[in-house]
């Protein structure tokens, strides 16, 4: 089985907003820069649970909609109000038909090690 999963096209989701998409390992929050980037987070933030998919989107971060944090869309690290991190997942376009794949390979494999 593929770790690649297509999730839409780019232009399903408008610049600077999200869309979110739902996955054995919760709900993904998949963003859409200005510059046509294209990243996925977990859809929630670190400091209190806020939906990062509401967020709004600059440079290659996301605002949480609840109290301001600012989440690097690349690293899930936050910087402020408070520490902490989100899962990030692989994304990739296809050059000539613009889908989306997102990749939940390394959660998988995070399952499998906890269940050892
Ligand atoms: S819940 Fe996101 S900043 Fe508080």
């Amino acid at each position: 089985m593929s770790a690649w999963h297509e999730i839409g096209l780019v232009t399903d989701i408008p610049r600077r907003g999200a869309r979110c998409v739902a996955t054995p390992f919760g709900r993904i929050a998949v963003f859409r820069t200005a510059e046509d980037h294209v990243f996925a987070t977990e859809d929630r933030c670190p400091h209190k649970g806020g939906p990062l998919s509401q967020g709004i989107v600059h440079d290659s971060s996301v605002t949480c909609p609840l109290h301001n944090a600012v989440i690097s869309l690349e690293s899930g690290e936050m910087r402020g109000p408070d520490e902490g991190r989100v899962r990030v997942f692989k994304t990739r376009v296809d050059p000539l038909t613009r889908v989306i794949e997102l990749s939940l390979a390394a959660e998988a494999a995070g399952i499998v090690e906890a269940a050892e």
